[in-house]
């Protein structure tokens, strides 16, 4: 995006603001199909960034479903025009209430993270009189996700069935007169750029699940190998190539194929960050610039009350637009207005020189923005989020007014003074 772009919609709605870049969320979700050629079905992880103009975007340019784990993320696919079919329900906390909105509206498949959840499923799916398609997230024993920046699997997590009771749970899902049995689904981490650890991972979870199968003598009619896909943030980050994976796992998945057993079986990925986080970018002004001892420090006007970046990858590009970087840059530190030292954008990045006024662009912030931040902390406004499709600049969600830090909170009579 031109910097005279992002200048003017600074303008227009304000900093901090973020932008996406339709085009390019878009010609990504067709190049990561045409790499999988149909062999590897794609469920976008709204998590990532759950706005429904990037959702719809993300549907309209091909994907074959969505991945959800809550009911706001229910409502968010259904108000971008996903079929209930085509979305997977995973996550470990769904609520009765959640299940049963999932089972009513018709959602495709939802993945047990439990045992329990498998027998509510079904003690729900009986009271509603449907019958419900039911996957498991496996945990695996064998831990492979070890170069994930975020892991999601190994001994002691809260997330899938661990290994030895999925046999067990396949069973009572077959057995349960309102389930049928949909698929085995693993999702190791997040934020994996290494393609052999992917590759690895896939590996792994084929080699299980043809235990699974052969043990049950069962066909299995999907596997999931879940999200992950990674993005490099600096020059010295490996740089994953997406069409290298889907190679690989094309032939994994021919391969499983020749098995009797997964002759029928549907192959998927949900991934998230990928499909979105460099094509967003998070725009703050600067406040302030001070030195303390030998360092320079700038402080913004947004931070990890809008971004979890800060806390889990402090190593993204950052770059001043409003002027050109002139040759001197000085080694500065970057945070946000909150009163913690966790509000740290940048440490010690090499920037020419930045001023009061400033405007800073944030690359990668299109997954795990907003959507996961800490947007109460310090009770300061939520950025507007705006997209380019061609050229044409869209506000898909304001920013919130002062008056909504008071909104829906009550003081009792005995503390209301006259
Ligand atoms: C079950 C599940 N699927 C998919 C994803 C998306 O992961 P990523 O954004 O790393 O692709 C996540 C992220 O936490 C997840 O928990």
């Amino acid at each position: 995006m031109k910097a005279s772009t992002l200048i003017k919609i600074a303008h227009q709605y304000g900093t901090p603001v973020y932008v996406y870049d339709g085009d390019a969320m878009r010609s990504g979700v067709r190049t990561l199909k045409e790499t999988l050629q149909g062999q590897v079905e794609v469920y976008y992880s709204i998590k990532a960034n759950p706005a429904i103009a990037v959702c719809s975007l993300i549907r309209q340019a091909g994907v074959d479903g969505a991945e959800i784990a809550s009911s706001g993320e229910l409502k968010a696919t259904i108000a971008s025009g996903y079929d209930p079919k085509n979305l997977l329900f995973a996550g470990p906390g769904k609520t009765d209430e959640e299940l049963s909105q999932a089972i009513s509206a018709g959602v495709g498949q939802i993945n047990a993270e439990s045992v329990h959840e498998i027998r509510r499923i079904q003690a729900i799916a009986k009271e509603l009189n449907k019958h419900q398609r039911v996957g498991i997230r496996v945990n695996p024993e064998s831990d492979t996700s070890n170069s994930a920046r975020i892991s999601t699997s190994g001994a002691g997590q809260k997330f899938g069935i661990n290994e030895s009771q999925a046999i067990s749970a396949i069973r009572e899902i077959s057995e349960s007169s309102h389930l049928n049995f949909a698929g085995i689904h693993t999702m190791l981490g997040s934020q994996i750029i290494s393609t052999e650890t992917l590759v690895n991972n896939c590996k792994s979870t084929i080699s299980m699940v043809i235990r699974i199968a052969h043990e049950l003598n069962l066909p299995i009619p999907s596997v999931n190998f879940g999200g992950g896909l990674g993005v490099p943030h600096t020059k010295d980050d490996d740089q994953f190539d997406i069409s290298d994976f889907g190679r690989e796992l094309i032939q994994l998945v021919n391969e499983i194929k020749a098995d009797q057993l997964f002759r029928e079986c549907r192959f998927m990925i949900e991934p998230g960050r990928i499909l979105v986080s460099k094509h967003g970018i998070y725009l703050a002004k600067v406040i302030d610039v001070k030195e303390s001892e030998h360092s320079k420090i700038a402080v913004l006007d947004g931070g990890i009350n809008h971004a979890l970046l800060p806390i889990t990858a402090n190593q993204y590009q950052v770059e001043v637009i409003n002027r050109k970087p002139t040759e001197c840059t000085t080694p500065i530190t970057i945070g946000g207005p909150l009163c913690t030292s966790a509000d740290q954008w940048r440490s010690q990045v090499q920037l020419s020189d930045v001023q009061i006024g400033d405007l800073i662009a944030m690359y990668n912030s299109g997954a795990y923005g907003l959507t996961a931040s800490m947007t109460k902390f310090l009770s300061r406004e939520t950025p507007a989020e705006v997209l380019m499709i061609e050229g044409r600049v869209h506000l898909i969600r304001e920013s919130s007014k002062p008056a909504d830090v008071l909104r829906g909170q009550y003081v009792p009579s005995e503390l209301q003074e006259d």
